[in-house]
């Protein structure tokens, strides 16, 4: 399985993997009721053998392996010091390996992977690989976020420029921030069956304490000076961008909304 990953968690300065492992649990808890919903309804409630590919902290396996005590959850990250992170995991249901599908072919009842491929250059073939070690008849699950589905009000137009060009600016870098709507098509070529995706949107419950991730991103810590370097915006956009995105956060009806989108098919 070649991969090249763009995010290198074993690279991250200490206090940048402390901040990262916290917003990855964050997001997994945020995202918990859809996740349970959705894996459950698809297949999930009567799997014996899952796997969780880039299983990262830990959260989803953990969350999943306390409501189905009788299952075996394995996890597979190609990182090294994650182990670390996962320390305060407790189940004694999981087994998790740091290396890439080291399983043998039809090993698996339900694969799934969260936020991985887009990470990484060639995301067919991990599915592929997820294909490979799933059962006959068993699940194959990716769920990766479309930041072109990201909207906001007010100042809709601007922030959506400002998206786009963060999505340019990301994937130059190896990191694909619209590989949700690319699922579909992926599955279609490997061949798997039953193939659905369903396009979960964020429930907006404001009011934020914080940038809604997405814009905090394209900003950067450099209030996007990056993007007018790459020329991806004119310093002119960016100030006027950055004005509104203060306006944006004192506005009390400002809205956002986002989408993950969840990719099934059964191993023929
Ligand atoms: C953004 S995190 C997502 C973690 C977790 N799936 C979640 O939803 O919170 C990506 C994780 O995938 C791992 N990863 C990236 N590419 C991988 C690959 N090709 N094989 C295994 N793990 C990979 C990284 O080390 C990292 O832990």
């Amino acid at each position: 399985m070649r991969m090249n990953p763009s995010y290198a968690f074993d690279t991250f300065t200490k206090t940048h993997k402390q901040s990262e492992i916290e917003r990855l649990t964050r997001n997994v808890a945020s995202h918990s009721k859809a996740l349970c919903e959705h894996f459950m309804a698809n297949g999930l409630i009567s799997s014996k053998k899952v796997l969780d590919v880039g299983y990262g902290t830990g959260a989803m396996l953990n969350m999943f392996a306390s409501l189905m005590p009788e299952t075996e959850f394995t996890g597979v990250d190609n990182s090294k010091d994650i182990l670390e992170s996962t320390n305060s995991i407790a189940e004694k249901n999981l087994r998790f390996i740091r290396s890439r599908l080291p399983f043998e072919d039809e090993s698996f009842d339900f694969v799934y992977t969260r936020l991985v491929l887009m990470h990484n250059s060639e995301p067919l073939n991990i599915v592929r690989e997820m294909r490979r070690v799933c059962k006959p008849g068993g699940i194959v699950v990716c769920v990766e976020i479309d930041d072109e589905t990201a909207f906001f009000y007010p100042y809709a137009m601007e922030f959506s420029q400002l998206i786009r060009a963060n999505i340019e600016y990301a994937l130059r870098r190896g990191t694909d921030r619209t590989m949700g709507r690319k699922l579909f098509g992926i599955y279609k070529s490997l061949g798997l069956s039953n193939v659905k995706v369903i396009t979960q949107t964020s429930d907006y419950e404001g009011p934020y304490d914080d940038l809604p991730f997405s814009l905090r991103l394209a900003m950067g810590p450099d209030e996007a000076k990056h993007l007018v370097d790459a020329e991806l915006i004119t310093d002119e956009q960016r100030m006027d961008w950055m004005a509104k995105i203060n306006k944006f956060c004192e506005d009390p009806n400002r809205f956002y909304s986002g989408s993950f989108m969840y990719c099934f098919g059964k191993k023929p």
